[in-house]
């Protein structure tokens, strides 16, 4: 089988590719940025054409959430127009694509843990741009995954990388207590995404790790974890103002894996421990 990983050069395109690696009949292409630059649509055509992937998965991404409010143009460009072209190009040769998403298409004022069945509401320009990609890339091509996830970490920037970096220069932090969501390593994803494509289960997927927590208590298990002594108290959101509004409850369940495959996630304990050991 032959894979397209686009964005190969993110943290979930490193692990699939990690991952993928340890396969047996696997035909690798890992395209990063400078190799394919999924906004224009006469590359993408021209490279899926050539390249003849069964599955493309696409780890491209504009991540920068706060950065999204201010460049709406590139945001709706990376997020939204770039996967309909990779989608488009995939159903022209047959292929499958994976498309991955994140629970910012969620407004996060629910207060229960959110299934693929619940209505979406974005309230960022990221979050927006995200869930466009969702739509066009179902518009465009019947084989698709759609996999949510939420506050990914893995071999890249990452909340877990700012945090154990701002413990070298601080002895005290504030860190915010009132939005909760479910950290996610990129291992326990792209397992998730190898499974579903083995076994073609077409659909939308909500895939984060099990459990919750604040950013407060996964920065104090971070710590705990790694023995550092930067003492760390909670805040509000209000205390640390930023461009996008973040969700206050975005914890996703997995019920569609469970439903169907089943949930073979970690607990986002398990996970963290395993990442930062
Ligand atoms: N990170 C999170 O907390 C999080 C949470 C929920 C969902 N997600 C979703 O999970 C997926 C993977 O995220 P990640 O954390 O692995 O992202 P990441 O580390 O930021 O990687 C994204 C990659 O996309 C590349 N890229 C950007 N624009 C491109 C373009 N026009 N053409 C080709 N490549 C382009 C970037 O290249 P450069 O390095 O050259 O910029 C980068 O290598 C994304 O769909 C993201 O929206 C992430």
């Amino acid at each position: 089988m032959k894979i397209l990983i686009t964005g190969a050069n993110g943290q979930l395109g490193r692990e699939l590719a990690n991952q993928y690696k340890e396969i047996k009949g696997i035909d690798l292409i890992l395209a990063k940025r400078e190799d394919l630059d999924i906004t224009n649509v006469h590359n993408v055509y021209s490279f899926v054409n050539e390249m003849e992937p069964d599955v493309i998965i696409n780890c491209a991404a504009h991540t920068a959430v706060d950065k999204c409010e201010t460049e709406e143009d590139m945001a709706y460009k990376i997020n939204a127009i770039g996967p309909k072209n990779l989608a488009s190009a995939a159903n022209q040769i047959g292929a499958e694509i994976v498309q991955v998403s994140t629970d910012y298409v969620f407004d996060g004022n629910l207060n229960k843990s959110l299934t693929e069945f619940d209505p979406v509401n974005p309230q960022t320009v990221y979050g927006k741009t995200k869930l466009e990609g969702e739509i066009l890339v179902k518009n465009h091509n019947p084989k698709h995954y759609i996999v949510r996830t939420a506050w990914l970490y893995g071999d890249g920037n990452n909340f877990v990388k700012t945090m154990i970096n701002l413990s070298k220069t601080h002895k005290t932090m504030k860190v915010v207590n009132d939005q909760k969501g479910t950290p996610t390593s990129t291992k326990d994803l792209a397992r998730v995404i190898i499974k579903l494509i083995e076994d073609k289960n077409y659909g939308v997927f909500h895939c984060t790790c099990k459990g919750e927590c604040t950013w407060y208590e996964f920065t104090k298990e971070i710590f705990r974890i790694k023995g550092i002594d930067t003492e760390v108290s909670p805040c509000t959101t209000d205390e640390f103002p930023r461009p996008a509004k973040r969700p206050e409850y975005s914890v996703l369940r997995n019920y569609m894996l469970e439903l169907t495959t089943g949930d073979i996630t970690r607990t986002w304990q398990e996970a963290i421990k395993e990442y930062l050991e």
